[in-house]
Order: structure tokens, then C-alpha cells, then sequence
């Protein structure tokens, strides 16, 4: 059976330390520039729906130290975007590639993928999840905290795509979360239960310095999110008070880590000051993106 990446669902708590565990291993051989070509001959489409940095040129620079090869593909140059159907798509991409990963607006889309591709198929951001990301967060948390079990992590800002993959994160890690999020923009009531019922830890705060008290790390993403380009303006006045600020810091842990996935609004979610500052470690969250997704391509294809 071919096994998909959607959420961090499709994975259980062993396989999670197991890959977290490689994605280490891994990061040291790059270091070390000891040959780590595990997936010879293997291929990995790529499909964007959206822009990419991170995503993109990590993948495609991990199948190439991996020994194997990537192809972006971006969706109107291919027929999808003159309305060849998902499920058609996928099942004559499986013929050809070994993987795919794709960054879709929807969910539903990347399921639907999933479900008619015979190879396995990642989820490289969707309208619910980025469990990509959140794989090399777990990683940079390790990194700092040794264990994963009982770190506070303080989520301000928008219940997105990366904050819903964090809350499936705990479920099977014990990361403790404390959610500030404006009215309205909490995460989804359905994930929040189906994180709870796998165990997750979560308290949802009423404000970003409640959620920031004694916090080991404190995260935030962009409060426009790819797709809600229409409510800018909205957003904008109801983030007001969930900037992460040098006050906001100073309530955490004095070794507190700062972490974003990038790209970042300096001056909206997050100040200069603080993702320039010592605490931050946003650029070694985007490093770990490569070993973690590397080691999810192993855990695959190998
Ligand atoms: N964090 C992240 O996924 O970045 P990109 O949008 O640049 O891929
Ligand atoms: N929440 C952001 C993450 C970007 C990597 C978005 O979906 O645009």
C-alpha cells in the first residue's frame, strides 16, 4: 500500500520520532558532505497551485542531494489548467513519477490526488494543513528543547493552515499549546476536535500576552494567508494587538525561541526587532525544511 502525507494524521507517534530522528541523521551526513543518494532513480512531481520558496526549491534541492530528480510543474502549463481533471492527472503522473507533491487552495484537491494516484502523494500546503512545515518546526524545536513532551508553545495570530497542523502535532508529541487567536479566526471547531480526540494539548487564550506567559517558544505566521488577499483590510484592523512585539517576548521563558515559517510582514505579525533578534529561529526552521522533507522522501520512496 502506498502511503500518503495530507496531515500529520497519516502518521502515528512512532513514525513521527522516527522521522524526525532521520531528518537528524540526515542533516549531519549534508553537513559532514557524506553521499546520502538513497532514492537513486527516483522522481518527484511538483505541482503549485501558489507561490513557493521555501517549499519549492527545498524540495527540489532535496531530491537532488538524495540522488534523485524534481520537476515543477505548475498547474497552467499543465492541462489541469485548461480543466483535465485532478484524478485524470493523477493517475498519468503515477505512471511517470515516483511521488508527487502538491500545493493546493483546497484540500479536497490534494485528496482527491491522493486518491486516484497509485504513488504516494505529500501535502505541500493546503487551506488546512502544511504538515511539510510543521515537520521541520518539530525538528527545530527538538533542537532546542532536547523533548518534545511539555513544551509550551504559544500559537499567536491567525488559526490557519500552519497552526491546525501544529494542533495535530501535539496529539502526537506533547507539545503544549496555548492558541491566541481574534474572534473569528480561530482554528476550525472540526480540527480542534479531531486533534483533541487524538490527544493533543490545547488551551485557546484570550489575548497574545496571556498566550505568551512563561511560553518555551512563541509562533506566528502572516495574518493574509495565500487566498485571503480580499480580506486584507479586515484582517489587518482585527490582528491589531497580536503583534509580536519585544513585550510580547519578554512574558516567555528567558531562553524562549521565536520561531515563523516565513515569509514574514515585518511590522504586522512580527517586528523587526524580533525576528532580527537573538531569539529567533526562523532561518533555521527554513534549513530544516530540506533534512525534515528528505527524510519524509526516504520514509516513502525508499
Ligand atoms: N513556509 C513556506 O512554506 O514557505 P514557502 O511558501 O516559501 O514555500
Ligand atoms: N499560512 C501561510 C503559510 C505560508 C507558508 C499561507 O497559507 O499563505
Amino acid at each position: 500500500m502506498k502511503k500518503d502525507f495530507l496531515t500529520l494524521l497519516d502518521v502515528d507517534a512512532g513514525e513521527l520520532e522516527a522521522l524526525l530522528a532521520e531528518a537528524e541523521r540526515l542533516k549531519a551526513l549534508r553537513r559532514e558532505g557524506r553521499s546520502h543518494a538513497l532514492l537513486q532513480g527516483k522522481s518527484l512531481g511538483m505541482i503549485f497551485e501558489k507561490a513557493s520558496t521555501r517549499t519549492r526549491v527545498s524540495f527540489e534541492a532535496g531530491m537532488h542531494d538524495l540522488g534523485g530528480h524534481a520537476l515543477f510543474l505548475n498547474p497552467t502549463d499543465l492541462q489541469i489548467g485548461r480543466g483535465e481533471l485532478a484524478r485524470d492527472t493523477a493517475r498519468v503522473l503515477s505512471r511517470y513519477v515516483s511521488a508527487v507533491m502538491i500545493r493546493a487552495y483546497k484540500h479536497t484537491t490534494i485528496e482527491e490526488f491522493a486518491r486516484y494516484a497509485s504513488v504516494p502523494v505529500i501535502n505541500g500546503l493546503s487551506d488546512i494543513a502544511h504538515p511539510c512545515q510543521v515537520l521541520a518546526d518539530l525538528m527545530t524545536l527538538k533542537e532546542h528543547f532536547s523533548s518534545l513532551k511539555d513544551v509550551r508553545l504559544a500559537w499567536i495570530g491567525d488559526g490557519n493552515n500552519v497552526c491546525n497542523s501544529l494542533l495535530m502535532a501535539s496529539a502526537h508529541t506533547g507539545l503544549d499549546l496555548r492558541v491566541a487567536c481574534p474572534p473569528g479566526y480561530q482554528p476550525p471547531q472540526w480540527i480542534v476536535e479531531e486533534a483533541l480526540s487524538h490527544g493533543a494539548r490545547l488551551t485557546f487564550c484570550k489575548t497574545a500576552e496571556e498566550a505568551a506567559e512563561g511560553a518555551h517558544a512563541i509562533y506566528t505566521d502572516v495574518w493574509v494567508s495565500m487566498g485571503n488577499e480580499a480580506e486584507r483590510e479586515a484582517r489587518l484592523r482585527a490582528f491589531q494587538g497580536y503583534t509580536i512585539a519585544a513585550e510580547i517576548v519578554n512574558r516567555a521563558e528567558p531562553d524562549a525561541i521565536v520561531m515563523h515559517c516565513l515569509p514574514a510582514h515585518r511590522g504586522e505579525e512580527i517586528t523587526d526587532e524580533v525576528i532580527e533578534g537573538p531569539q529567533s529561529v526562523v532561518w533555521d526552521q527554513a534549513e530544516n525544511r530540506l533534512h525534515a522533507q528528505k527524510a519524509l522522501l526516504v520514509r516513502l520512496l525508499h
